[in-house]
């Protein structure tokens, strides 16, 4: 492969996996980095396969459903979709709340998780540490506020209209980007995401998932997002 093509193919890469943001109708279940059982331990198969090809599914195809009759909107992207949700009469708004959160939720929690161990580093670094003391304090505070969501929703680190880090709970599918805020790391706590393997457990879940949380990707959001 020339250079230039390689660069090319980087680029792709780096956009395809970066902005998830620009994903258009029709919607379909995006391709996993890695197989359902390179989570395990700490994320299980059955969860993995059942959570992606079941719940996600469902989302992909309800979403689809609910703009079939609605043409004007198949040019939007899912950020215009979910940015401008509270535009749309009901039952509209609700499906695509519902739906589109739960298709850009997911397509992003897949990404944000990996089975290769990292760790934060760089400006991403500098900015956590700026915003909430090291990095073990902002794993607290991330922690706590997953364990404080009553019911199904998602914790998340986000970076605010200012470009500052902040952490946020989202219920239901409700996505950040809804309220204008860029989410860069988040944690789905319905227990369709955990229950199979830690049952009632969810604090047990959120310390595995630690293991599993794809830092690169979540610089690379970072980088790209503090920076447009
Ligand atoms: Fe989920």
């Amino acid at each position: 492969m020339n250079k230039a093509i390689a660069l090319l193919a980087a680029l792709f890469i780096y956009h395809n996996n970066v902005t998830i943001e620009k994903l258009k109708y029709p919607y379909s279940l995006p391709t996993l980095d890695y197989s359902y059982r390179a989570l395990s331990p700490h994320i299980d198969t059955k969860t993995m396969t059942t959570h992606v090809t079941k719940h996600h599914q469902k989302y992909v195809d309800n979403l689809n459903k609910a703009l079939e009759s609605h043409p004007e909107l198949h040019d939007q992207t899912i950020d215009q979709l979910l940015q401008s949700v509270k535009k749309h009469p009901k039952p509209l708004r609700q499906a695509l709340k519902n739906n589109g959160g739960g298709h850009y939720n997911h397509s992003l929690f897949w990404k944000m998780m990996s089975p290769q161990r990292s760790e934060p580093t760089g400006l991403f670094l500098e900015a956590i540490k700026n915003s909430f003391g090291s990095i073990d304090q902002f794993k607290k505070k991330f922690s706590q506020a997953a364990l404080s969501v009553f019911g199904s929703g998602w914790a998340w680190l986000c970076l605010d209209d200012k470009g500052k880090p902040v952490i946020i709970t989202t219920y239901n599918q409700d996505s950040p980007i809804t309220d204008g805020l860029i989410p860069l790391l988040g944690l789905d706590v319905w227990e369709h995401a955990y229950y199979l393997k830690y049952q009632n457990r969810r604090p047990d879940y959120i310390t595995a998932w630690w293991n599993v949380v794809n830092w690169p990707y979540v610089q690379e959001r970072f980088d790209h997002f503090s920076h447009n």
